[in-house]
């Protein structure tokens, strides 16, 4: 599944690219706009499993962990917008029929392989940390731009920490007991 998220992954940044060329912008505020439907998609399946009584040891840290990253982006989404990010139709467009098909993809992988659904955001905020990475060498110094960069390192360290916390590698486990 992981090279599946990749190949996915790979296509749709190939055909982001290719649209947003020059766009810088509008690219950023279709990323942020996108980048929040996964967490939004991770809290309503907890929701919903807690509701079930399938309420695990790591569900409240997930759930508050995943909350907080929602808002995040969605400060910004709100900064990309005040660069311009959403002034035209077509770029809203796009994003608002993109987010709502990657939300309830996210809300099904979540369900089904919470660990896959993990790997694929953290890719995903790999790839933003790259762009945003890309934009300043490109462009000079722009502080705001850096601070959202470190948001997605440190996004993409708390998906991989959650990987961690779901499905623990058992051989990190056995050298835990022998260090003991
Ligand atoms: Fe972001
Ligand atoms: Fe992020």
């Amino acid at each position: 599944m992981k090279k599946l998220n990749s190949i996915v992954l790979n296509i749709t940044v190939a055909i982001l690219d290719f649209l947003y060329e020059g766009r810088d912008f509008q690219r950023f505020w279709v990323l942020e706009e996108i980048a929040r439907a996964p967490y939004f998609a991770f809290l309503s399946v907890l929701h919903f499993r807690e509701s079930m009584g399938l309420r695990g040891p790591e569900h409240l840290y997930l759930m508050k962990q995943h909350f907080e990253q929602s808002v995040n982006e969605t400060e910004h989404l709100e900064y990309m917008e005040s660069r311009g990010g959403s002034a035209y139709f077509i770029d809203r467009f796009v994003a608002k029929h993109l987010v709502l098909v990657y939300y309830w993809v996210n809300v099904v992988y979540y369900w089904i392989s919470p660990r896959n659904a993990y790997h694929l955001s953290y890719e995903v905020e790999i790839h933003a940390a790259e762009t945003y990475g890309k934009y300043l060498a490109y462009n000079g110094p722009d502080e705001k731009i850096l601070e959202i960069l470190n948001d997605e390192l440190h996004h993409s360290k708390e998906l991989h920490d959650a990987i961690k916390l779901i499905d623990p590698d058992p051989l990190t486990n056995r050298e835990k007991e022998l260090e003991v």
